[in-house]
């Protein structure tokens, strides 16, 4: 059963006034973000893009916004959702500097996964997560996320396949049942 969260931010989609404050924190976000994730929207265009992803059932993205400053926090997305006998995601999250570190994703991410095995109803939710990522490992770990497998040279990233460990959560293990 998730701890009862804190209450210090909210999650709600981004919205096409947040692109200047999303490109700011891309920018200071650079050295957290490197290694780690793929390129994210650098100009006004690629972020107008990148909310064209979302507003289907496919993809569904989420901005963590802090309750009292209304800084972004980070963002999680829930991708390549499949319908059917599968009901499963792939979730993807990174935080932004200087929100780090102090339990504000997690606290968004549970949020995140309420939403995602309440109203959208899934019932698998999966992070592929490089094995050196500790921060990362350390977050879905926290929620629940359970290590199932390994996938050799599984994702591209800055032109070469990386090794993923593959986390995965499910409905019953969120709700406890
Ligand atoms: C992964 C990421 C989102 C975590 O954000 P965060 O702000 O540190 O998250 P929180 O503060 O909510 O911390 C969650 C837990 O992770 C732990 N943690 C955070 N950074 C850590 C690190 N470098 N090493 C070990 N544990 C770490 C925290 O201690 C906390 O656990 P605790 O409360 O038991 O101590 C952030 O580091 C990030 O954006 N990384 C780059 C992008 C990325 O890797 N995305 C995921 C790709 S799979």
């Amino acid at each position: 059963v998730p701890p009862k969260p804190k209450n210090q931010v909210i999650i709600r989609p981004l919205r096409p006034e947040d692109g200047e404050a999303f490109l700011a924190a891309v920018r200071r976000s650079r050295a957290l973000h490197a290694a780690w994730i793929m390129r994210k929207a650098k100009t006004r265009g690629e972020f107008a893009r990148y909310l064209k992803r979302f507003g289907t059932d496919l993809h569904h993205g989420h901005a963590v916004v802090h309750r009292e400053s209304g800084g972004l926090v980070g963002i999680i997305n829930i991708n390549d959702v499949v319908r059917g006998n599968l009901q499963s995601g792939t979730i993807g999250y990174y935080a932004f500097a200087p929100f780090t570190g102090r339990g504000l994703m997690h606290e968004g991410m549970l949020l995140v996964l309420k939403r995602a095995f309440g109203r959208l109803k899934l019932h698998r939710l999966e992070a592929n997560i490089q094995p050196h990522n500790r921060a990362s490992i350390a977050l879905a770990k926290k929620c629940g996320f359970v290590r199932e497998g390994f996938s050799r040279r599984m994702i591209k990233m800055h032109g070469r396949w990386r090794d993923h460990e593959r986390w995965a959560l499910l409905a019953e293990d969120f709700k406890g049942t």
